[in-house]
């Protein structure tokens, strides 16, 4: 695939590496080469497949705005733009184009927000539950947007057996280079069930993010990572 890829910081310098790896042609525009979406006019968007976006909250409306526009297909890592996702939806389907979205592309954190759902049923079984998440230094949300979604996860599971729920307590820690831990303790008076998700670098999310676009080609509309890691 021909894909340009807006953003070369941590996450976007991997995500140059594997769709290199994956044998796409890349093409990256950084903030420089992006000022007032200046690498998203239709001529530089002519002959791409997708445009892949990990930059930052302040740029990526726009950035949306003009690719989905000109009629490109996005793939959209970069967080902070929610508010706004009933227009970005309704603009995907006005333009007829295609669009994957998450906060996480890791297919393994959503592989483990499956285990989480699946060990929800032990707090209907005299388990207590707790969520500790670690991250490095330079973090500033906690908790992390990860944890929530596990908390989220498990009051649904939960839920759905029983109407008297307390939502599990999150403690977060934040340490050295820490890239991204999360844990599930399930405790009864009997035993103890840890579950852990321990992401070793970015790569995850930058493997998540090719494999998107890559399943995208050849199709239209307005989709949530979740909903579509499984077809991977
Ligand atoms: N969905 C996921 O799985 C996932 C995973 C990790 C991070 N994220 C999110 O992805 C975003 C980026 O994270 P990061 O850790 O990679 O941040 P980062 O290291 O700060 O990188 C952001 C990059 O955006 C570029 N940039 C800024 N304005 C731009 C513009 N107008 N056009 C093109 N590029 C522009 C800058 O590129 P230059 O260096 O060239 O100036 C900067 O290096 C954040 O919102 C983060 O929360 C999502």
């Amino acid at each position: 695939m021909n894909l340009l890829l807006l953003g070369r910081g941590k996450t976007g310098s991997l995500v140059a590496e594997v769709a290199a790896e994956r044998k796409h042609e890349i093409r990256i525009a950084g903030a420089k080469e992006n000022v007032s979406c200046a690498a998203l006019t239709t001529e530089r968007l002519r002959d791409i497949d997708c445009v892949i976006d990990f930059t930052a909250p302040h740029c990526v409306l726009a950035n949306i705005e003009a690719c989905v526009t000109a009629g490109k297909s996005m793939v959209v890592g970069t967080t902070g733009w929610y508010s706004e996702i009933d227009r970005i939806r309704a603009l995907v389907e006005q333009h007829d184009t295609g669009f994957v979205y998450s906060p996480n592309f890791s297919v393994g954190v959503h592989l483990f927000f499956d285990v989480a759902c699946a060990a929800a049923a032990a707090l209907r079984h005299d388990y207590s539950g707790q969520i500790f998440e670690r991250h490095h230094v330079h973090k500033k949300d906690a908790p992390s947007g990860t944890a929530i979604a596990i908390q989220k996860v498990i009051r649904d599971a939960s839920r759905r057996g029983s109407n008297q729920y307390d939502d599990l307590e999150i403690t977060s820690f934040r340490e050295g280079d820490v890239v991204g831990m999360h844990e599930v303790v399930l405790e009864s008076p009997a035993d103890r069930i840890y579950l852990c998700h321990d992401a070793k670098s970015r790569r995850g999310f930058a493997e998540g993010a090719v494999r998107a676009a890559e399943w995208l080609a050849g199709k239209k509309g307005f989709y949530d990572f979740k909903d579509v890691w499984r077809e991977l």
